[in-house]
C-alpha cells in the first residue's frame, strides 16, 4: 500500500472519532423581546457537567403569531472580544420550516431542535404559552466548526406583505470545543 493511500485511510478512521469529541457548549442565554407582542419571558441554562448545558425558554404570546420569520446570524469572537460576523446570516419563515418546505441546513437544524425539544412542533399559526425544555446542541446537528466561541443570534419577526413586526431576539453564546474526558473513567 502506497503512502498517500495509508494516509487517506488513515484520516477516514480518524474523522469520525475526532467529530465525536467536539461539544458545542452553551455558556450562556440572552433574550429580548417586544413587550407588545411577547410577555413572561424566561431565558435559563443549567450546567449538567463540563461538557453539557441544557437550555430551558418559555414565553407567553400576547396575539398568535400568523407567519413566524427568523434571521440567523452567526458571530465569533475575535481576539478583541468582540463578535465578528461569521459566514452565517440566513432568514427563513418558520411555518416552512415545520411543513418541511425549506430544505436549508439550518432551517432543518432547527426544526430538530423545536421538534425534539419544545412545544413548537406543529403547524402555524402559534399562540399562547411557548416552551422549550432541557435543549441541548448536539454535535450531530450542526456542522463542524472551529474551535472557538461563536454567537448564533436568532431575530423573530411576523411578517405579512405589509408588515415586518418584531417580535424578539435569542442569543446563544457556545463554546465549540473538545469533550473534557472523565480521568477516573478512562483509567478504570
Ligand atoms: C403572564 O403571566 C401572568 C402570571 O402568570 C399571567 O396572568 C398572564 O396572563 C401572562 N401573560 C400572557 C400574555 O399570557
Ligand atoms: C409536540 O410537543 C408536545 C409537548 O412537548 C407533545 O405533547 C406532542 O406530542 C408533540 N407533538 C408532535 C407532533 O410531536
Ligand atoms: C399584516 O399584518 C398587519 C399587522 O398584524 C395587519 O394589520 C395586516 O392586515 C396584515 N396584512 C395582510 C395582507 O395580511
Ligand atoms: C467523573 O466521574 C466521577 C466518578 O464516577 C463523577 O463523580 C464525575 O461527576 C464525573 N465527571 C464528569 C465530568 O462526568
Amino acid at each position: 500500500m502506497n503512502f498517500t493511500l495509508l494516509v487517506l485511510l488513515g484520516s477516514c478512521l480518524m474523522w469520525p472519532v475526532m467529530e465525536a469529541q467536539m461539544v458545542y457548549k452553551v455558556k450562556k442565554i440572552e433574550c429580548s423581546e417586544n413587550p407588545v407582542r411577547i410577555k413572561n419571558v424566561s431565558c435559563r441554562l443549567k450546567a449538567i457537567n463540563w461538557n453539557v448545558a441544557v437550555v430551558n425558554m418559555d414565553c407567553d404570546l400576547v396575539v398568535p403569531i400568523i407567519r413566524p420569520v427568523t434571521r440567523l446570524q452567526v458571530f465569533k469572537k475575535d481576539y478583541s472580544n468582540q463578535f465578528q460576523p461569521f459566514l452565517i446570516d440566513v432568514t427563513f419563515g418558520i411555518c416552512e420550516v415545520v411543513k418541511k418546505r425549506t430544505y436549508y441546513p439550518y432551517a432543518l437544524m432547527l426544526w430538530k431542535l423545536l421538534k425534539r425539544y419544545s412545544n413548537v412542533n406543529h403547524s402555524c399559526p402559534f399562540s399562547g404559552h411557548l416552551t422549550a425544555r432541557d435543549g441541548i446542541l448536539g454535535s450531530e446537528i450542526l456542522p463542524p466548526f472551529p474551535e472557538d466561541y461563536f454567537q448564533f443570534r436568532f431575530t423573530f419577526f411576523d411578517s405579512n406583505s405589509t408588515n415586518n413586526a418584531y417580535l424578539g431576539t435569542a442569543k446563544f453564546f457556545i463554546q465549540v470545543m473538545e469533550s473534557i474526558k472523565n480521568k477516573t473513567k478512562t483509567a478504570s
